[in-house]
């Protein structure tokens, strides 16, 4: 990996570290570029123009996240964020009244609400499945669980907290044997880490563009394995994801394009393109070695000072350090890191609300180092950081 090359794209740096790929990282000039040129280019000749124009570079879009997922083309829906993909498979998903929802501890805020939503809605039940010694979901204890009512297995991969890399396969495989239906959250982990749903075993798979891939904000992909696609009904459409072939009838597309709507933004798509690109030029296998290279570093460095507590869990963290500091307001540290060049952020208890009751978390902060990052802004980051409490 050429970091110099991969700095000198990245034009955000000019403006300090920045620390917080968890949050939104830093797109590369060729996102930058592909967002600006096709802005540029409705501005020019017309929106709809400047799409059929680039149509054929657009759909592009499809094969390069299938391949970057291990998927085929027809199952990838476009949408605008990863919460919005996770809820057209979660709302589409027909599960009996009485039957159970499993899911972990360090569920997020917005799946679980979505959860409690229709638990209310369709008379369905939560069950949480405990975490082992380490901290990550049980596996056994979701063997345990598991029985003919289970109507979904829904985990999150990488929590947006708490440094714990889920054991999403291991999920899937138990998935599998007992014919549950499994929707992963790989918001986190997407640009971070390798995805291939053949070996997570996942039904449907939510991530979002603007993390660890560096794509524009307002960019997400859903995945429908395509043995779902039949079943899987949208909770609305549109005319594009079913069209009108009749006075009185619609067709739902066959593909996962049945989730998306007729007007999208083909700006963000080519930015999301070319972050898809980007990180595969890189390659997944370099990202995620690297980002645990520079996350590790994070810990040592700040596991250093007694008065900084980390608060990750799992035998083999993910790049999203966590951690708190007694007594210390944490919108300061954030707000006082910001006033000298280093971002980081921080994390409230309500984003994983029964993780953070169970450990009784506070407000946590956190640094999240992409592969752009280096380990001299880790150290600066760290001391700095230390001057401040
Ligand atoms: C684990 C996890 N899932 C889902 C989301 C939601 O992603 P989005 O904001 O793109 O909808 C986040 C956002 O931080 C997250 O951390």
């Amino acid at each position: 990996m050429d970091i110099d090359l991969i700095r000198a794209d990245t034009p955000g740096l000019a403006h300090g570290a920045h620390l917080l790929a968890a949050g939104s990282a830093l797109m590369p000039r060729p996102v930058i570029d592909a967002v600006v040129d096709h802005t540029r280019r409705e501005a020019e000749i017309g929106g709809y123009e400047a799409h059929a124009e680039a149509a054929e570079a657009l759909d592009a879009l499809y094969p390069a996240v299938a391949r970057h997922i291990n998927a085929a083309a027809q199952e990838i829906a476009i949408v605008e964020n990863a919460t919005v993909a996770w809820c057209h498979a979660f709302y589409a998903l027909p599960i009996e009244r009485g039957a159970r929802i499993l899911t972990c501890e360090a569920e997020y805020a917005a799946n679980y609400v979505a959860m409690l939503h229709r638990a209310e809605r369709d008379g369905l039940r939560i069950e949480v499945i405990p975490s082992d010694a380490a901290g990550a979901l049980d596996v056994a204890a979701l063997d345990a669980a598991m029985g003919d009512d289970v109507g979904l297995i829904a985990v999150t991969w990488v929590p947006t907290n708490g440094g714990l890399v889920n054991p999403a396969a291991e999920v899937g495989r138990i998935a599998r044997a007992h014919g549950a239906p499994y929707l992963l959250d790989a918001c986190q982990a997407a640009g971070q880490m390798r995805i291939d749903v053949k070996a997570l075993g996942c039904d449907f798979l939510s991530a979002t563009g603007r993390k660890f891939l560096r794509g524009p904000r307002g960019t997400g992909f859903l995945y429908v394995r395509d043995a779902w696609l039949d079943r899987l009904h949208p909770a609305m459409i549109d005319h594009f994801g079913a069209p009108w072939v009749t006075r009185d009838a619609y067709e739902l597309r066959p593909d996962a394009r049945r989730f998306e709507t007729w007007e999208n933004s083909y700006a963000l798509r080519a930015g999301l393109k070319a972050a898809m690109d980007y990180a595969d030029a890189i390659g997944i296998d370099a990202i995620e070695a690297r980002v645990r290279g520079l996350a590790g570093l994070c810990r040592e460095a700040l596991a250093r000072d007694g008065r900084i507590r980390l608060r990750d869990l799992g035998a083999r963290p993910s790049g999203i350090v966590s951690f708190s500091i007694e007594g210390t307001d944490p919108a300061r540290i954030v707000k006082g890191m910001r006033a000298a060049g280093f971002t980081i952020g921080a994390s409230d208890p309500e984003s994983t609300r029964l993780d953070a009751e169970r450990r009784g978390l506070p407000t946590l902060l956190r640094m999240a180092p992409h592969y752009y990052n280096t380990e001299d802004e880790i150290a600066q980051a760290a001391a700095r950081l230390r001057a401040l409490i």
